[in-house]
């Protein structure tokens, strides 16, 4: 991120911190988005970018799981032409424009085939008993 409200950060760690997963996630403002990616290349890792204008998401999923590390690049506002030659792919969540936080909650789902459901978080303060009616959240000691 080049620019970030700074409350951004401070809810992602207040959230992380009651609902588990402190380690997990993290802001990182950095100075310029080209040098991380050419960075992420140079290691080896994969650079996808999730666009409507790119393959749909069915064609290219197999070959996607294959990969090992994957850095996903999602726009804000106009994406550069220079970052669909800096992917290495392209992907479309469906070829219709749609919100960033959707395209990237789909693209993960696809990925990790909704496993990421059974997840728990180790350092989590509060879990969330499933009810059909009302809320019940117990503390984890
Ligand atoms: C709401 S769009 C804004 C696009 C930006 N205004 C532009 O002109 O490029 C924000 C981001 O959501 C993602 N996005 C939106 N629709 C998508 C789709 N159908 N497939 C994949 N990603 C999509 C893209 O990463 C896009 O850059």
């Amino acid at each position: 991120m080049s620019e970030v409200d700074d409350s951004l950060k401070q809810t992602i760690e207040d959230v992380s911190s009651r609902w588990g997963g402190r380690s997990d996630f993290k802001v990182e403002i950095v100075g310029g988005w080209r040098e991380v990616i050419k960075d992420w290349k140079k290691a080896g890792g994969k650079v996808v970018h999730l666009t409507m204008y790119g393959i749909h998401i069915d064609d290219a999923i197999s070959n996607l799981r294959r990969e090992n590390t994957i850095l996903v690049v999602i726009g804000a506002e106009k994406v550069p032409r220079e970052m669909y030659d800096l992917a290495d792919y392209n992907i479309a969540i469906g070829n219709q424009p749609h919100s960033e936080v959707a395209a990237l909650s789909i693209f993960l789902d696809r990925m990790f085939r909704g496993k990421q459901f059974e997840k728990e978080f180790k350092d989590a303060k509060l879990k969330i008993i499933p009810t059909a009616k009302g809320k019940r959240v117990r503390e984890v000691s």
